[in-house]
């Protein structure tokens, strides 16, 4: 069977975010049947005005990687209990110009992380409701809140205890069947 390409949106912009660990450390363990693609979300602000006059490169690239992509994997930090803004935006600007959004449809799953206790629980919720509205089906379970990501994943996305390793290893998993039931028909 074909490998299913996933859209990973590193959803930091810090040079050394732990998300891009978190990132790197799914790259690292995804199975035979996956091929992860990380995305950068830096890129302007989502201004409907720019559609029509002059769309920012930035956009063009982002949304021709994930078009090329049969699901998206949401890799995000927590920003004061929500998703970031570069979250968001790339949800935006994935979703527009109306009726010929690249995200829209697509299986969907969310990986939340933080150095503190959490693990990102509000930013993850957010980005569950988000997605709803875009028609992303969104996979339930496993769940991925990796509170302490600062000590559970080295910088370069190695993965430091055997339950963390295990826990990516089957959300993967999962996810790889998520998408085989979600395709949309013409992926
Ligand atoms: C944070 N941080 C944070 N952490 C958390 O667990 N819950 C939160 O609500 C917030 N809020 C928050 C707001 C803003 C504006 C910043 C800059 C930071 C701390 C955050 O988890 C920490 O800075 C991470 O390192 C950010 O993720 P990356 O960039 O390492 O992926």
């Amino acid at each position: 069977m074909a490998k299913r390409r996933v859209a990973v949106f590193v959803g930091s912009l810090r040079r050394d975010a732990f998300s891009r660990r978190l990132a790197e450390a799914l790259k690292a363990l995804q199975p035979a049947s996956l091929e992860l693609d990380l995305i950068s979300l830096d890129m302007p602000l989502y201004n409907q005005d720019l559609e029509t006059d002059n769309p920012p490169a930035a956009w063009t690239v982002f949304r021709k990687r994930v078009a090329e992509c049969d699901a998206i994997l949401i890799v995000t930090p927590e920003y004061n209990r929500g998703m970031p803004a570069a979250v968001k935006n790339a949800l935006d600007v994935g979703s527009r110009p109306y009726g010929t959004g690249v995200v829209n449809g697509k299986p969907c799953a969310v990986a939340s992380n933080s150095p503190g206790a959490l693990g990102g629980f509000g930013a993850n919720h957010q980005v569950r409701h988000t997605v709803v509205f875009l028609d992303m089906p969104m996979m339930q379970q496993p769940e991925i809140y990796l509170g302490g990501v600062d000590k559970a994943i080295e910088p370069g996305g190695k993965v430091t205890a055997d339950s963390t390793k295990q826990l990516i290893e089957k959300f993967l998993a999962k996810f790889a069947d998520w998408i085989e039931h979600n395709a949309p028909r013409s992926a």
